[in-house]
């Protein structure tokens, strides 16, 4: 037996170990798919460890400062995959659009387990659509890959049953909605600071898709607008220093947003898409836990002046602290809600999307922000 085959099979047994493979027919894909072969610059032990890996980085600009090396693509961590494909609830004779072509590992995936002709994929990058159609090729795949923004999906191969995307999104594309099939399902990462959350949807109506939160936690990339920049808004990275500075306290420990809760975090996600969190540990000076967004940011003292309370300087027309404060309280006043909680509504139009508590008629809602 070749030594891929022992070491997929070893991974295939953590997943379904871990309850993240179940489905014995994508276990069998699974087990029938080299891995190694879309990851031919590692060696065997790091193409089946469960870890997803960078294949391609690129530079984003940052305000002020050197540009820094982001990943613009990878092979996603299998438990991610596996769970996604899970999701997905794949029948016989569906066809399905994959965003994000990537190394083409879960194009192979997928055509293993539908057929290649009913699995159409796209991704941003022509280079990474050329590797991904050889390495196919190599498996005896000949797939449909699209070398364009996924953003409007790929609209002569519609309706499609299924639709995956392998990277983040801010809200749901509308194409994608149109594309999907009645009854069809969307899978899809939520892209910002609470990016570990995945969306799930049905198509609800001709023009809407309804969702929840998968309990798993993922984390992806952005699906991006332009080849040349690896931001989501095609911006640059760091925080305006806008003026209107304000000093004042807090009574909230800022060490509640390092490393927080998986679903305080999405709360506050709700409250302010896309905060940043830094902490700073300057010997000489005070400690502080910053955060920020594109319009404003909020520095607080690590040790408190007095038992519970602490200092904070905010800068920016939002006092984006004291939303951070809110949200928290909230949080713990609505019994700190697990994201099962939560639905999201998509209308075809990027004004009408919203995450809503419990009910979506009910008094919390929030925008999918643009
Ligand atoms: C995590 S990787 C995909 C992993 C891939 N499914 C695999 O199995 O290797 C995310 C991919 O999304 C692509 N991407 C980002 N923005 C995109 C866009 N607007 N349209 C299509 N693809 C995009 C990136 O080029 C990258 O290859």
């Amino acid at each position: 037996m070749a030594e891929w085959q022992h070491l997929v099979d070893h991974l295939a047994d953590e997943l379904v170990q871990r309850g993240q493979l179940t489905d014995p027919l994508w276990q069998n894909v699974f087990r029938q798919t080299p891995r190694h072969l879309f990851l031919p610059d590692r060696d065997l032990a790091d193409a089946y460890a469960n870890d997803a890996v960078v294949t391609q980085q690129r530079p984003a600009p940052v305000a002020g400062g050197e540009p820094m090396l982001l990943p613009t693509s990878s092979a996603s961590a299998p438990s991610a995959v596996a769970v996604m494909l899970d999701r997905l609830e794949v029948q016989d004779g569906d066809r399905v659009l994959e965003i994000g072509t990537g190394t083409g590992y879960n194009t192979a995936l997928l055509c293993g387990r539908l057929g290649d002709d009913h699995v159409v994929s796209i991704d941003l990058d022509p280079d990474l659509v050329d590797t991904a159609r050889t390495r196919l090729a190599e498996l005896g795949f000949g797939p449909r890959l699209v070398a364009r923004d996924g953003t409007d999906g790929v609209p002569d191969g519609a309706p499609y049953d299924r639709i995956l995307a392998t990277c983040a999104v801010t809200q749901v594309p509308p194409a994608w909605i149109r594309q999907l099939a009645p009854n069809g399902r969307l899978v899809a990462p939520l892209h910002g600071a609470a990016d570990a959350a995945l969306m799930v949807f049905d198509k609800t109506a001709d023009d809407e898709v309804t969702g929840r939160f998968d309990p798993e936690l993922t984390s992806f990339m952005p699906l991006r607008p332009q080849l040349g920049n690896p931001l989501v808004d095609g911006g640059t990275i760091g925080w305006a220093v806008p003026l209107m500075a304000a000093d004042g306290t807090t009574t909230l420990d800022p060490v509640v947003m390092v490393d927080p809760d998986p679903d305080l975090a999405l709360f506050v996600h709700l409250h302010i898409p896309s905060l940043a969190v830094f902490t700073t540990d300057v010997s000489d000076g005070p400690r502080t836990i910053s955060v920020g967004d594109s319009t404003a940011v909020a520095e607080v003292n690590v040790d408190p002046t007095s038992p519970g309370v602490w200092t904070v300087h905010q800068r920016g027309p939002r006092r984006l602290w004291d939303t951070v404060e809110h949200a928290v309280w909230l949080w713990g006043h609505l019994g700190k809600p697990r994201r099962d909680r939560y639905g999201i509504s998509a209308l075809d139009r990027t004004d009408r999307q919203y995450i809503w508590l419990d009910d979506p008629y009910g008094p919390y809602s929030w925008p999918l922000p643009l």
